[in-house]
């Protein structure tokens, strides 16, 4: 019988293990799957830990979720087609829901099936090498420290690739007096009261912890890009400025001359895609990018057809593009989706990173992952979704934050899988300190 492994159970390896599922539901006989995590629980990332460098047993904490921590996106992107908000929540729940509630929808689905006995969990996947035609997969359970080796036909990386942090240094920062952390050690802004906060970094992160840092009570929050601003219409009490110099002492000094006293600073300067249980021959080498090189359709290792790679892509569309690279995935995996020659590949891979090295907007960069999600989309049987929908979401959504940062989880969109609207938040988002699921579901009444 084809034996998978599965490295990881966040949301990628979760898909995985759904598309295998919903084939087995159909009747089709599947293959024996055994799924690696190193956690305690599923849920990757969205598994809050409020641990931070290793776990009790010496191993990297892969977390990097804080608290407080709200969807940066509308939910409404990156809802499931096959399994709807409105079908887990037994009701329309608006558009930006806090941690908790996103992690109990990726369980909801999973949680009714019996996959939970495919996985091992606090087992690090620590060598994969391929040798005569196979993978031989070395395991170490970490509860009972012992280390084994199985034989497996085809392996799933599915290990994410926000969890290893990339921290570059800058003068003076050995002498600095304050604290030096990496946003994947950011766990709670209430640590930031009353401080003066130095952010470094223009995306994601940057945006959301400097925003979270203003929100808890930060004296000042000065961000420092190196490129380009991200040029929000910041609150009082935060500003963007350009490149860090050095530090002397306590005080930031940055490239366009200004001068900011610092508590800490926060290095939001993203991660690295690694791979440290992987053979050379097998590794992914890529920076944050939409289309990384060498994998056909994003997924399938060009070098080598029975390795596949999910969710390696810098991240607009995210569960249900999963979803859509776990079935394809799944169809080639149990031979219903042949990859086509060397050649093809090359064409094809070729025209996807082409393509990426010419996106200059965000509005294209939508576009971009839309139509790769969407042709992924056309070669599986994944149920119907909105991809159109979606897109448009998406791109008001960037026009929101543009037009106000601060109340652009305020608002609503329709679902690409039932229409339904979000219904309007009881709190506004730069209120709301209570982020519980609990909270968040209760509409109190009027
Ligand atoms: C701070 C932050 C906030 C985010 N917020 C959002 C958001 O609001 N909305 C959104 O859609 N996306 C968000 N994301 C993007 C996030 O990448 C995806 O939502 C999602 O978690 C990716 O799923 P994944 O399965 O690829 O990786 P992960 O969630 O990272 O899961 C990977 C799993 O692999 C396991 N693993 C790693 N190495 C090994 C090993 N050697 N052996 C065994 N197991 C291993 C880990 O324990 C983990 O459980 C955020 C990311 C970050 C960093
Ligand atoms: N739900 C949420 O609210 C939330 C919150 C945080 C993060 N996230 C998610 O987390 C993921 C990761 O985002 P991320 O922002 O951590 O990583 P990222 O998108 O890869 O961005 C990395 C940033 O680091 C900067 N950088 C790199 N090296 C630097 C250096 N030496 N000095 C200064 N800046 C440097 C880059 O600047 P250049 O552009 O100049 O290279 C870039 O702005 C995304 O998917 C995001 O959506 C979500």
């Amino acid at each position: 019988m084809t034996k998978v492994a599965i490295i990881g159970a966040g949301p990628c390896g979760l898909s995985t293990l759904r598309s295998f599922e919903q084939a087995e539901k159909k009747g089709e006989k599947i293959p024996e799957i055994v799924c690696f995590d190193k956690q305690e629980d599923w849920g990757g990332l969205w598994n809050y830990s409020w641990r931070t460098g290793s776990d009790q047993y010496g191993d990297p904490v892969p977390n990097s979720m804080y608290r407080y921590l709200w969807s940066n996106g509308p939910k409404e992107c990156l809802e499931f087609a096959d399994y709807s908000f409105d079908e887990h929540f037994g009701k329309p729940i608006p558009s930006f829901p806090p941690r908790e509630v996103l992690y109990d929808y990726i369980l909801g689905r999973i949680k009714k099936g019996n996959s939970k006995n495919k996985v091992k969990f606090s087992t690090t996947v620590t060598n994969v090498v391929y040798n005569n035609n196979n993978f031989e997969v070395t395991y170490r359970d970490k509860k009972n420290a012992t280390s084994s080796t199985d034989i497996f036909d085809y392996v799933v990386v599915a290990n994410g690739h926000f969890s290893v942090p990339f921290i570059p240094e800058y003068p003076g920062m050995k002498a600095f007096p304050g604290r030096i952390m990496h946003s994947h050690d950011f766990r709670d802004a209430e640590e930031f009261r009353d401080k003066n906060v130095v952010v470094l970094g223009s995306s994601y992160s940057a945006e959301d912890v400097a925003l979270q840092c203003h929100k808890y009570g930060a004296k000042s929050v000065t961000i420092a890009y190196r490129h380009n601003p991200m040029g929000f219409n910041w609150p009082k009490g935060m500003k963007e400025v350009y490149h860090l110099d050095r530090l002397e002492g306590n005080k930031a000094i940055f490239k366009d001359g200004h001068v900011q006293e610092a508590d800490a600073i926060i290095l939001c300067t993203g991660y690295l895609h690694h791979f440290p249980f992987l053979s050379e021959d097998l590794k992914l080498k890529t920076g944050n990018r939409l289309y990384p090189p060498k994998l056909y359709k994003g997924v399938v290792w060009q070098n080598n057809h029975k390795l596949m790679y999910l969710g390696m892509q810098d991240q607009f569309h995210t569960f249900n593009m999963f979803d859509c690279q776990a079935w394809f995935a799944r169809d080639v995996i149990m031979g219903k989706i042949k990859v086509p020659d060397s050649s093809k590949i090359e064409k094809d891979i070729n025209k996807w990173v082409s393509m990426e090295e010419k996106l200059e907007s965000a509005d294209q960069m939508i576009d971009f992952q839309t139509e790769y999600t969407k042709e992924l989309h056309t070669l599986s049987d994944y149920p119907k979704i909105d991809f159109e929908l979606i897109r448009k979401t998406f791109k008001e959504w960037e026009h929101h934050k543009v037009e106000n940062i601060m109340t652009y989880r305020n608002k609503s969109f329709s679902s690409p899988v039932t229409g339904s609207i979000g219904p309007k938040h009881h709190t506004a988002w730069e209120v709301a300190m209570d982020d519980s699921l609990k909270t968040f579901l209760d509409q109190p009444k009027k």
